[in-house]
């Protein structure tokens, strides 16, 4: 079939939709919704056989809807509708929720039903359970509408919110009133799930010292002597907050004191007061775990981004972890990305950007190194969540990379200005790709699923495990790599091969040319870079669609 993807942007659902039709044989074009012209043009243009809007803000043109099946993805019960579905469901503390898949129509989300999945709830923040259930249960209700809608025979029905045996129910914006957070009142687990529910976008409305904010990315503490509210010490990058019956440490914040604030490290938003506070213990961005022979190095850094201080760290971790007398190291990222590479954020906040671009890039550089000079035991890239740009590289760094069936990897910088990239990727790159040229990955802008990973190279293994498995099935794994009778041959032909890669080019030469690149892009006269990342962070609407996903508006394009 012909699927126009008619999308506000290309999110990590679209991304994941796209590619399971792809791989199923569809034609899959995408265009942003960005104007009712714009979407009627790119109909007109490409004819598609179904529209399928994974993420809208606002209602498809009467005049595309009428003249073709749209449907929409709405990530909430049979039933539900409103533009918080989500939301309300974790703040509520819903134990079971859903995705549905409707017709559009004038009134949104009134649309008949093609298909419904329901998933159980997870006590996780939105994004994470949007990324994870929600996608997959995304995933199979679109499939499951495709084939009604091929069979032909299908009539979807009409569903009334609330009707007899309807769970779902019209549900308003959830506004910042009903968000707030009462610190008086609520106990840890209401601050955590309202700020879990305000996650990625809006964050939660309160205030830092004296300071009107949004709060994101909280995690449970033990209690402290301090009111309930104040806040009490510094940890890592962020903030222990007292609440009523324990504490809360809040990582991320964006302040509303200021237009086009940034969503940043608490440290960072707030560097002079978040100084003066004193240091407390219990907050780790990093965990080392040892099982046997096999060592885990766990780094779920928010969003995935790695600033500079986050590398500088990981490091110092590596290291730590390589004095110890394992046999196997597994860099197992977070649960939500493996990592996303250096932390456009941060670098936004910096008085020179392109000075921190610099600073970040060769800390991650850095990473990289140590992990492809280890040549006493092997190391595993386990990723339980996507990985992006300089995130993948970071991966492909490691003697092997596990993959969750699912997970979506976007190996490539274009994205992003033209960057050309570092993490050591023309030395790694070409040793992973065994289908195509190189050069062909970093030029396709377009997102990998794990099965087409597999099968270029850049993926040694795909797991079928769920997200809670997946670890477990790792571990599994790895035991069985290292106490295979040929480990110690396998040891010895991985110290040999570094040594005769060095001895013909040293890892220190692709650097410098990667870097040297790099420096053009970050202090050259094309300021590309600077504009896509301030762009991405600032989270400026699409103005057209980029070619690489509207294939429909290439030339000689039908
Ligand atoms: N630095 C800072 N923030 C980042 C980031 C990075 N490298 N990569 C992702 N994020 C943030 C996004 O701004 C977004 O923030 P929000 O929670 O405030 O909404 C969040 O992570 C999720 O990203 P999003 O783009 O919504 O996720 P996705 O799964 O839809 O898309 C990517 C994944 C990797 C395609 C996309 O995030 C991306 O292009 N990231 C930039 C990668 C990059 O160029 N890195 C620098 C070069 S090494």
């Amino acid at each position: 079939m012909r699927i126009l993807l008619l999308t506000r942007s290309f999110n990590s659902l679209t991304q994941r939709l796209y590619v399971e039709l792809a791989t199923r044989g569809h034609e899959v074009s995408v265009e942003f919704d960005i104007a009712d012209s714009v979407t009627e043009e790119a109909v007109a243009l490409f004819r598609p056989d179904l529209v399928v809007a994974p993420f809208l803000k606002r209602a498809i043109p009467e005049s595309v809807w009428r003249a073709h099946l749209c449907l929409i993805v709405h990530p909430g019960i049979v039933g539900d509708r409103g533009p918080s579905a989500l939301d309300w469901a974790i703040q509520d503390g819903e134990a079971e929720w859903g995705v549905t898949v409707l017709q559009a129509e004038a009134e949104m989300d009134a649309g008949p039903v093609w298909a419904g999945e329901t998933f159980p709830m997870r006590a996780a923040t939105k994004s994470s359970l949007y990324r994870g259930e929600v996608t997959e249960a995304a995933v199979r209700a679109v499939l499951e509408a495709i084939e009604r809608f091929a069979s032909g025979s299908f009539v979807p029905q009409r569903v009334a919110p609330g009707a007899p045996g309807v769970r779902g129910r019209s549900r308003p914006l959830l506004k910042q009133q009903a968000r707030a957070i009462d610190w008086q009142r609520d106990d840890t687990a209401a601050v955590l799930r309202k700020i879990a529910a305000a996650d990625g976008v809006p964050g939660v409305l309160d205030s830092l010292f004296g300071v009107p904010c949004f709060l994101y990315d909280a995690h449970p503490a033990a209690a402290v002597p301090a009111a309930a509210g104040s806040v009490a010490a510094r940890g890592g990058r962020a903030v222990l907050r007292a609440t009523t019956d324990g504490a809360v440490w809040i990582g991320h914040c964006r302040r509303a004191d200021r237009d086009g604030a940034l969503k940043l490290p608490v440290a960072l938003a707030f560097a002079g007061q978040w100084q003066q506070l004193p240091p407390a213990d219990g907050y780790a961005e990093i965990r080392y775990a040892e099982h046997g022979p096999v060592g885990v190095l766990h780094f779920p850094f928010y969003n995935g981004a790695m600033s500079t201080v986050q590398c500088e760290e990981l490091l110092a971790a590596y290291r730590a972890a390589l004095a110890r007398p394992t046999r196997a190291l597994v860099l197992a990222g977070g649960p939500e990305f493996f990592s996303n590479g250096i932390s456009l954020t941060v670098i936004e906040a910096a008085d020179s950007p392109a000075d921190e671009s610099w600073r970040n890039i060769v800390a991650m550089d850095e990473v990289c190194r140590a992990v492809l000079e280890t040549t006493d035991r092997i190391t595993v890239a386990a990723l339980q969540g996507n990985a992006g740009a300089g995130g993948c590289f970071l991966a492909f760094a490691c003697d092997r990379v596990w993959a969750r069936a699912g997970v979506i990897l976007n190996p490539h910088y274009k994205n992003m200005g033209n960057l050309y990239g570092s993490e050591y990727w023309t030395y790694t790159l070409p040793r992973r790709v065994r289908q195509g040229e190189p050069r062909a990955v970093m030029e396709n802008r377009l997102p990998v699923g794990g099965a087409q990973a597999a099968r270029l190279g850049l993926v040694d293994r795909l797991l079928d495990a769920g997200r809670d498995r997946f670890l477990a099935q790792v571990l599994v794994e790895a035991r069985a790599l290292v106490e295979a009778a040929d480990f110690d041959t396998l040891i010895a032909a991985k110290r040999a091969r570094r040594a005769a890669d060095e001895a013909q080019r040293p890892l220190a030469a692709y650097r410098d040319e990667e870097l040297a690149n790099m420096r053009r892009n970050f202090y050259g006269f094309d300021p590309s870079y600077h504009y896509a990342r301030a762009h991405f962070v600032g989270k400026v609407p699409h103005a057209w669609t980029p070619l690489h996903l509207a294939r429909h508006r290439r030339k000689g394009a039908v």
